[in-house]
């Protein structure tokens, strides 16, 4: 079986055990949007909920865009746009209603019975996931990618994950000082965000994403090497300096995590651990820098690239119903392209003279992929109001 974000996202019925991980379906996908949006129409569902739930009222501006432009072509785009809007406020929503009920288990607001099922399905699963501890289950929800899961504990890894050094990730952010500017929609004064995202969770994104695309490229990856790639997927940025990407400018050669890992992993916990699980440390620090033997740093890369990309487009697009970025055009480019992030399930892995090729067998989707990585380097790594520490 091939493990495609398609699958995971509107065919996978049942919680699928992988190595470490349990991925978990309840997610709404292109082709359950389109399903819903065909059935509903969605501007008078958000117009009558937002006489109850106040979030959706931030939504009423895009709803009557569909009476200002009713001849508007993009009008698919716009239902897209104000059911993803609607998504996020009706989780929240629905969350806040359970969670200030905790006796009453079974209890749910009015309003949820009138929703498609296809959403109650995505908010009881949502609801499930706010129960589990985070400090024992980690879930973990890489954005437009269709993989969810909970990491499976009592194996060995949970000696990798609760190790101090693994969890210090936690503290530092995935994109260190850097500022993302909305623009308020009255004044059109800008204000700043701080995306929240940590090394941590984009360590186990990571690791979330490797995972099936070692499942999916079995036939040709001997156990040993799935299992280094898993190890390494999760230890890529253990070296990373305290300050993250923001500091490693003072000094580049000597604050690179591909530097620092060696002294990392070189500690004795770190020793005992690769050999218990029968992994070899060297070629765990390779694949991180890149450089082994087997070319396999460079699917390491690529799977790093895609969560990044994943977790920043979210913090990017977070609110942007009610938010106005200060550039459009990744969010624009990404409506119109909303499979872009699920690159990681065309990825194989083809043997040549020894080493591992990183092939994409869906040439379209690489390059969606990368004009959304491209925008995002343009308007949120390098844009230079982003490094502004000013009005913050
Ligand atoms: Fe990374």
């Amino acid at each position: 079986m091939q493990l495609t974000a398609d699958y995971l996202q509107n065919k996978m019925t049942r919680c699928l055990p992988l190595r470490n991980i349990v991925l978990i379906p309840g997610l709404i996908g292109k082709p359950e949007s389109d399903k819903i949006l065909s059935r509903c129409n969605i501007r008078s569902i958000v117009e009558n909920l937002s006489r109850e739930i106040a979030g959706l009222r931030s939504l009423l501006p895009l709803a009557e865009r569909f009476r200002e432009f009713p001849w508007q072509s993009d009008k698919g785009g716009l239902n897209s746009l104000l059911l993803a809007g609607f998504l996020i406020e009706i989780n929240n929503a629905y969350l806040q209603f359970r969670w200030s009920k905790p006796g009453k288990d079974s209890l749910e607001p009015g309003w949820f019975f009138s929703l498609p099922r296809e959403i109650k399905g995505h908010l009881r699963t949502a609801f499930f996931l706010s129960q589990l501890n985070p400090y024992l289950n980690f879930p973990i929800t890489i954005p437009f990618t269709g993989v969810q899961y909970i990491f499976r504990r009592g194996g060995p890894m949970d000696k990798l994950i609760l190790n101090s050094d693994f969890e210090r990730l936690a503290e530092l952010g995935q994109l260190a000082n850097l500022i993302l500017w909305d623009h308020n929609k009255k004044n059109n004064q800008p204000f700043p965000r701080v995306p929240e995202h940590s090394r941590f969770t984009h360590s186990m994104g990571t690791h979330g994403l490797m995972d099936p695309v070692t499942f999916n490229n079995c036939r040709r990856l001997p156990p040993l090497l799935r299992l280094t790639l898993s190890v390494s997927s999760l230890l890529h940025d253990i070296g990373m300096p305290a300050g993250g990407d923001g500091i490693k400018p003072l000094n580049p050669k000597y604050l690179a995590e591909e530097k620092a890992v060696v002294e990392v992993l070189r500690r004795e916990p770190w020793q005992v651990f690769f050999w218990e699980i029968g992994v070899s440390p060297q070629l765990v620090i390779d694949i991180i820098r890149n450089e082994d033997r087997y070319g396999l740093g460079e699917s390491q890369s690529w799977v790093d690239r895609i969560d990044y990309t994943a977790d920043d487009t979210f913090e990017y697009l977070g609110g942007f119903c009610q938010k106005n970025p200060a550039s459009p055009e990744p969010r624009d480019f990404f409506i119109g392209h909303p499979d872009a992030l699920t690159v990681w399930d065309c990825i194989e892995l083809v043997p040549r003279d020894g080493k591992y090729l990183t092939v994409f067998n869906n040439p379209e989707k690489l390059g969606n992929f990368l004009e959304l990585r491209a925008l995002n380097l343009r308007h949120i790594y390098y844009a230079p109001e982003s490094r502004s520490q000013k009005n913050t």
